[in-house]
């Protein structure tokens, strides 16, 4: 049986990352992540992040490229991550999270990344730096 995914957008918009800070479970409390969820079956990972950025965040946004690779999160399940690009809304911590905070690049160690999230942050802030 294949892997179970959860997909995160790395939201751009105005050359910063977004970075949420989970509400629960007591155990990744306080931790902050790229914003997402687990995919559905029938779901692409792309049409899953956009369903979970408008029930977390309350925007619209598009999924650019993957970020290449994936992380294992625990037996089964595997987290993938994408760029995304703003496309309409002020993100507002509706559910997952009790916290938002946009980071410039050189601010982004600023925050206690979950430790699967990390490699895809480098890598999104690589990026931004670039773009
Ligand atoms: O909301 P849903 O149940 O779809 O997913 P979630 O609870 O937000 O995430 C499912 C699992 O993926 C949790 O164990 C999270 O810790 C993990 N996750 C992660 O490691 N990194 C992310 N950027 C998002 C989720």
């Amino acid at each position: 049986m294949s892997d179970s995914v959860v997909v995160a957008g790395a939201v751009c918009d105005g050359g910063r990352l977004l970075a949420a800070r989970r509400s629960a479970p007591p155990e990744l409390k306080g931790r902050w992540e790229l914003p997402g969820g687990k995919r559905e079956p029938g779901e692409s990972g792309e049409q899953a992040l956009v369903r979970e950025l408008r029930e977390e965040l309350g925007v619209e946004a598009e999924p650019l490229e993957r970020i290449p690779g994936e992380w294992p999160l625990k037996p089964g399940l595997v987290l993938r991550v994408w760029m995304v690009r703003l496309v309409s809304g002020e993100p507002s911590p509706l559910e997952d999270h009790d916290e938002l905070r946009w980071l410039a690049p050189e601010e982004a160690d600023s925050v206690d990344w979950l430790d699967q999230d990390r490699p895809a942050v480098t890598e999104a802030v690589r990026r931004l730096r670039e773009a």
